[in-house]
């Protein structure tokens, strides 16, 4: 598949048009940034896992009832998604504190929350990707009731699918963020990554952490803990 004009360019993928009307091709960078951006940086290797444990979980998820963006990968780091828009809106669920959610309600890492928390951030870099609730996501008309109910219920669908899933590679799903898109037809769809970079593993039985927060707070072993994670996932 030949890939025509870059669309975009994220921090961690790039989006190109190719010839076909209906889908673009992502190529997944290896590329780290942290903090909006403030933090740079490269984990070797990063990009082919992401595609490929991004994809795994992603055709689990379809087979289970989710309609994801996912056709077909094509290379190590190259895959062809549907054509969406995505809906601005980051989408956080959360089994266990940690990260901004412990800062926020001084909760330590680690405590186990009574039930599943679903957040929303307003993608917007230049603001920070600020936390917003549904009243602010209607009031900017950012999804409409309906799309935003279909965004929660599924949200907590896969919440419940990843977390078996999980348990039984003694992975535990502390939190992830998810996005969304809307295809031409209005219909709402999985888009974007699951990955390391957009959850976070803990191993369940040493507790230690297996994804992106190794980079974020200088943890070590940063390309080690990706590789665990696909070697768990898909047995390479
Ligand atoms: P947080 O605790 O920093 O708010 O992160 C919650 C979850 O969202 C965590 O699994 C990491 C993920 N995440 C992203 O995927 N992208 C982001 O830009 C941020 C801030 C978090």
């Amino acid at each position: 598949m030949q890939k025509l004009e870059m669309l975009y360019e994220g921090k961690a993928k790039r989006v190109y048009k190719i010839d076909r009307e209906d889908a673009y091709l992502v190529y997944y960078k290896d590329d780290a940034t942290a903090f909006n951006g403030e933090k740079k940086g490269v984990i070797e290797g990063k990009g082919a896992i992401n595609n490929r444990v991004s994809n795994h979980l992603m055709s689990m998820l379809e087979e289970k009832g989710i309609p994801t963006h996912l056709i077909e990968e094509i290379s190590d780091r190259e895959t062809i998604v549907r054509k969406v828009t995505i809906v601005p809106i980051e989408v956080i669920v959360r089994n266990i504190a940690a990260g901004s959610l412990s800062k926020r309600l001084g909760l330590p890492e680690g405590t186990r929350l009574k039930m599943p928390v679903l957040e929303y951030c307003y993608k917007d870099d230049t603001l920070g990707d600020p936390m917003v609730n549904e009243y602010h996501i209607l009031a900017m008309d950012l999804a409409t009731k309906e799309e935003l109910a279909k965004i929660a219920e599924y949200a907590f669908r896969i919440n419940g699918i990843l977390t078996e899933y999980l348990k039984d590679l003694n992975i535990e799903l502390i939190d992830f963020k998810l996005e969304f898109g809307r295809t031409p037809g209005g219909e709402i769809i999985l888009a974007d990554e699951i990955s390391p970079d957009t959850c976070r593993f803990w191993d369940s039985v040493t507790g230690e952490k297996l994804d992106k927060d190794r980079f974020r707070r200088d943890l070590g072993s940063v390309e080690e803990a990706y590789q665990e994670i696909i070697k768990r996932l898909m047995g390479v």
